[in-house]
């Protein structure tokens, strides 16, 4: 896949993904929406999510991550925040609902729930990780900052995500 190529899809139809990941996406989704404080179409929502999946395939291609882990996160990491600003407590929510939703929508392993779920709980952190899996998450949030008007620092990011800076700050101001 060339990088840049493919356009944002609408994640309420389900058209997340060329790769078919065995879950129940639709019906997560909407799982999703139904317990969601706030705007769907603002600063955290569901456009946000889409572009964190895009990038995310991307570099978890590119890196042997796994995807799935990397999917969730787009969909789950800003799913229980009260509100748009710093919301502190919000990677604790949404790790906790998405450790409980484990089983209902999808079936990860031990190693892979405690990815995502480390991965949710500190995504506002500001760390970074040498679990592939784990930065690639962080990497594809970041990524999405120019929306607020912050453009990624490289330290922060892995050397593949660096390459992608200039293109994902034009997306996310689009
Ligand atoms: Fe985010």
């Amino acid at each position: 896949m060339k990088y840049g190529d493919s356009s944002l899809l609408n994640i309420e139809e389900g058209e997340v993904s060329e790769i078919s990941l065995d879950y129940s996406r639709a019906e997560m989704i909407e799982y999703i929406k139904n317990q969601f404080k706030i705007n769907w179409n603002g600063l955290h929502g569901a456009n946000h999510w889409a572009r964190v999946l895009h990038h995310g395939k991307y570099i978890g291609k590119r890196r042997n991550a796994d995807l799935l882990v990397i999917e969730l996160f787009a969909f789950l990491h800003d799913s229980c925040r009260w509100d748009d600003g710093r919301d502190p407590n919000h990677g604790e929510r949404g790790a906790d609902f998405a450790y409980g939703i484990n089983g209902k929508f999808f079936k990860l392993n031990d190693l892979q729930l405690d990815d995502l779920c480390f991965a949710i709980r500190h995504h506002s952190g500001g760390e970074i990780s040498s679990n592939p899996t784990i930065q690639t998450c962080w990497d594809s949030d970041r990524l999405d900052l120019g929306r607020v008007g912050i453009i990624p620092s490289p330290k922060f990011i892995s050397d593949v995500a660096s390459e992608m800076i200039d293109y994902a700050y034009d997306l996310s101001i689009k």
